[in-house]
């Protein structure tokens, strides 16, 4: 069940969560982020309740005493941020939690869509997810389901200006990427383009340039239609953020480095390289793409600021940190080949392990592949063509785990680019 939560910041009340006071006096209080006259509706499909829905709107807009001439439709790029909605899908991830944050700092009206039990394998209760996203407006609802997220932004009675989505399957199994990646960030555009919206902004990742991941085609497919979608409709926009690796992504070894244990690292350690950028700094990258015209129907790969590094040279500064003799263990990326192998064939057997096979496919990639923009003509990474942004290194963060631990930084039931 969706249930909306009071609102918690700029001066909405609890009771304005729910529909039936979505009156005209509503709408003149909240006249500027209340729903446009004129909601152009989406080309994407819609379920039989969206339908529904749309009728209910149409109700509201002819009870509410307005001349039947449409009001010139204002971009929300020329309103103040406080005025601006901002629906953000995935916000208790780790970088949506901070995309949240950051929005909110910046001044954005955010509905932060989460639910009452957050977080890796939920565990975080209702309480602490709602601390989580304080500042926003939280809404409880289940982006799986296009009739719950439509119903829950329904009973909000106010239009969504621009979409943020930082949605991502938690596992990276098959069956998951593809509700999460694809259908459930769809749901968010669907209902999002109902409710008004003019801008989509989609965290996706870099590693889909290359894809031969479930994740990666499940992403794709968003990213195909969110662009069609924007061609269809010259007044509506996108942001896709392809960001390279992630600091937990690369936190995995820094408590076995501190404790006197070998690095581990594929082949000769220089198979691959990232950029990698923080969760601040990508988080503030995100919020940019919200009001940045340069921004606009761009796809847009991001690295943190520095020199791409490879899982060596990752290698060599822990050790350098932690005072430590540098130890490796050197694994034959062949040995990865050979448990995919054997996995694949026993999938044909035991369909169960449709998702144990795509996690070691997963493993292989990125114990391979590096985590840069692509270049298809020539099949080889660019360094030097990988924008940096931001500027926290991974130097300070490895410090940081180093003396801290890996607080906030877990990885999750699997790392997923
Ligand atoms: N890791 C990297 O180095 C890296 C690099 C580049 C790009 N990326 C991409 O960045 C994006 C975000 O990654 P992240 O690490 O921030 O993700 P994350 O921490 O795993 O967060 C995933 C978000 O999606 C929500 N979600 C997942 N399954 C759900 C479900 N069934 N129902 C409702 N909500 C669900 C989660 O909600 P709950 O809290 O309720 O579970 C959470 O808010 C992903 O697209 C990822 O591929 C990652």
């Amino acid at each position: 069940m969706s249930v909306c939560t009071p609102f918690n910041c700029n001066g909405l009340s609890k009771s304005h969560c729910f529909k039936n006071l979505l009156t005209s006096q509503f709408i003149n209080q909240f006249q500027v982020t209340t729903i446009p006259h004129s909601v152009p509706l989406p080309s994407l499909h819609l379920s039989e309740s969206s339908r529904c829905s749309k009728k209910r709107l149409k109700l509201v807009t002819a009870s509410s005493a307005t001349p039947a001439v449409e009001a010139p439709k204002i971009s929300f790029r020329s309103k103040s941020p406080k005025d601006i909605n901002v629906l953000v899908v995935g916000s208790t991830g780790y970088i949506g939690n901070f995309v949240v944050k950051e929005l909110v700092r910046r001044g954005f009206n955010v509905i932060a869509v989460a639910r009452e039990r957050s977080g890796i394998k939920g565990k975080n209760s209702k309480d602490e997810t709602l601390g989580l996203l304080s500042g926003a407006n939280a809404c409880f609802s289940d982006v799986t389901k296009l009739e719950s997220l439509e119903k829950s932004i329904d009973n909000l009675g106010i239009s969504v200006d621009v979409v943020v989505s930082c949605l991502a399957s938690r596992t990276g199994g098959v069956k998951d990427s593809w509700l999460i990646d694809y259908e459930a960030t769809k749901n968010s555009l669907v209902v999002g383009r109902k409710f008004g919206a003019a801008h989509f902004v989609l965290l996706s990742a870099i590693c889909v340039q290359k894809p031969l991941l479930e994740f990666q085609r499940a992403k794709l497919k968003f990213e195909a239609e969110l662009i069609e979608e924007a061609k269809n409709d010259e007044g509506f926009s996108y942001s896709i953020v392809r960001p390279t690796a992630f600091f937990k992504s690369l936190a995995g070894q820094v408590e076995l480095v501190k404790d006197g244990k070998p690095y581990v690292m594929f082949g000769d350690g220089k198979l691959c390289a990232c950029k990698p950028i923080s969760e601040p700094d990508l988080a503030s990258f995100v919020a940019d793409c919200v009001l940045s015209e340069e921004m606009i129907n761009k796809i847009l790969p991001v690295g943190g600021p520095g020199k791409a590094l490879t899982p060596l040279e990752q290698g060599e500064m822990l050790f350098r940190l932690a005072g430590k003799e540098p130890k490796f263990l050197k694994v034959p990326i062949q040995i990865m080949d050979f448990a995919i192998g054997v996995l694949d064939f026993l999938v044909k057997i035991f369909p169960s392990l449709e998702d144990a096979a795509e996690f070691g496919k997963i493993g292989r990639y990125y114990a391979a592949e590096s985590m840069l923009v692509y270049d298809p003509e020539t099949g080889k990474y660019d360094a030097e063509n990988t924008p940096s942004y931001g500027n926290d290194t991974l130097e300070k963060f490895f410090k940081r785990v180093l003396e801290e631990g890996m607080a906030g930084q877990e990885l999750g039931e699997q790392t997923i680019f």
